[in-house]
């Protein structure tokens, strides 16, 4: 165990040596990457979530209602449809895949009746396709459905059961806890999780209750900053402004969490999808699909495979954009990129169309910077922007633009 730890630390130095040229080099330091930097040993340091993972999950769709076929169609129809290609690797099974007791020996039990060859096998078969597997457990005594238990007290023993079954992620959920102070709880997983002998990306979700940004950084790759999303407008755009509130502590190897995605579940528009994606990607939130990816609409898939707006979020810098202008239902979001390079999003939550202007002091480029502006949905350029950026958004829409210094 001692060398294990020793190796850790080890890692973690190389890892911030070969971090602290690129902050004080890049062309665009921001004081948000310099405390990043500051603040990035961490006692789960295994190398994971550099960038926003991004992958599928199988609660926002289906919630208890899923078994084994399922995720093997789904990590099939990540493959068939481009979108692993495009950077979805993970397929994560939420809450309800297990018996609702252990076995003699106390470990957890794959549902017999809904996963009968077990999670291993599954594993297995995900990772033959060169994805990775996630899953779901609770730090209480149940999960959140309470049709299983939950690892409060036996988190070393779960840990090891998911590293050896193969497991790559684990969302960590918060119900029917003793009202303790989830910091233990989500730190003694995270310790379990290290000692496992695997690498495991460590999603904490208490909701953001106990304001997870503030010390979360230290043991999980990613913490929920708000309670469930909706597949809403409203419900969607008051995940955002809450999860904006965190913005700065947001960096390579922990990012802030709004929730999954809703894109393709059929209660928004396509605008409003296509919004809802642009600010998830600027925020640098893990992208993780919640839709039935077996049967995705065209408008879906196109929005989701975008390829120039998932660069956005998968950008080196790993800095959350943010709100930096609103009133009157328009409003300017932005952050900076590697190679200083801005990300804009334009975005009228009003219900009429709206012209929205971005100045270039909202944005951190000085007035005399001439940019080429690339539009991420219409896939074209304008050259030689000066002073400002504007445009016509249509109600719930959203423009987005990466501006290029020229
Ligand atoms: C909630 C969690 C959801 C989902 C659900 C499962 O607490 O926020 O994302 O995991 O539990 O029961």
């Amino acid at each position: 165990m001692a060398r294990v730890a020793g190796e850790a630390t080890m890692t973690s130095l190389l890892l911030l040596l070969l971090l602290l040229p690129t902050a004080a080099t890049g062309g665009r330091v921001t004081k948000g990457w310099e405390s990043a930097v500051e603040r990035r040993r961490s006692v789960l340091d295994n190398g994971l979530g550099m960038t926003p993972p991004m992958g599928w999950n199988s609660w926002n769709h289906f919630h208890c209602d899923i078994n084994e076929q399922l995720i093997r169609e789904t990590a099939d129809a990540l493959v068939s449809t481009g979108l692993a290609e495009v950077g979805y690797q993970y397929v994560n099974i939420d809450d309800c895949w297990g018996e609702n007791y252990r076995d003699s020996q106390g470990n957890l039990v794959a549902k017999q009746s809904t996963f009968p060859s077990g999670i291993n096998s599954l594993a297995d078969y995900v990772h033959g396709k060169g994805l990775k597997l996630g899953i779901y457990s609770d730090a209480g005594t149940q999960t959140c459905s309470k049709t299983m238990p939950g690892s409060l007290g036996y988190e070393d023993q779960d840990a090891q059961t998911f590293a050896s079954w193969g497991v790559d992620y684990l969302k960590y959920d918060n119900c029917n806890n003793p009202g303790t102070n989830p910091r233990e709880r989500y730190s003694k997983m995270s310790s379990a999780l290290q000692n496992s002998g695997r690498d495991i990306f460590f999603s904490l979700c208490e909701w953001g209750v106990d304001d997870p940004a503030t010390w979360a950084s230290s043991i999980g790759h990613s913490w929920r900053t708000t309670g469930d999303i909706f597949d809403s407008w409203d419900s969607m755009t008051s995940r955002a402004d809450e999860n904006d509130k965190w913005a700065s502590y947001a960096k390579p190897g922990g990012w802030n969490d709004p929730d999954m995605l809703e894109v393709g579940n059929g209660g928004m528009t396509t605008e409003e999808y296509r919004s809802h994606f642009s600010i998830w990607a600027l925020a640098k939130a893990p992208l993780l699909i919640g839709c039935d990816v077996r049967s995705i609409s065209e408008d879906a898939l196109e929005i989701l495979s975008n390829s120039e707006v998932i660069a956005v979020n998968q950008d080196s810098l790993g800095v959350q954009g943010k709100k930096v202008v609103w009133g009157g239902g328009t409003e300017v979001w932005a952050g900076p990129l590697s190679g200083g390079t801005v990300a804009v999003v334009l975005w009228n939550r009003g219900s009429s169309p709206a012209t929205i202007t971005a100045e270039w002091s909202d944005i951190g480029l000085s007035s005399s910077t001439v940019v080429n502006a690339r539009d991420l949905w219409a896939h074209s350029d304008t050259a030689s922007v000066q002073g400002e950026l504007t445009a016509t958004v249509d109600s719930h829409a959203c423009k987005m633009y990466v501006l290029t210094p020229q």
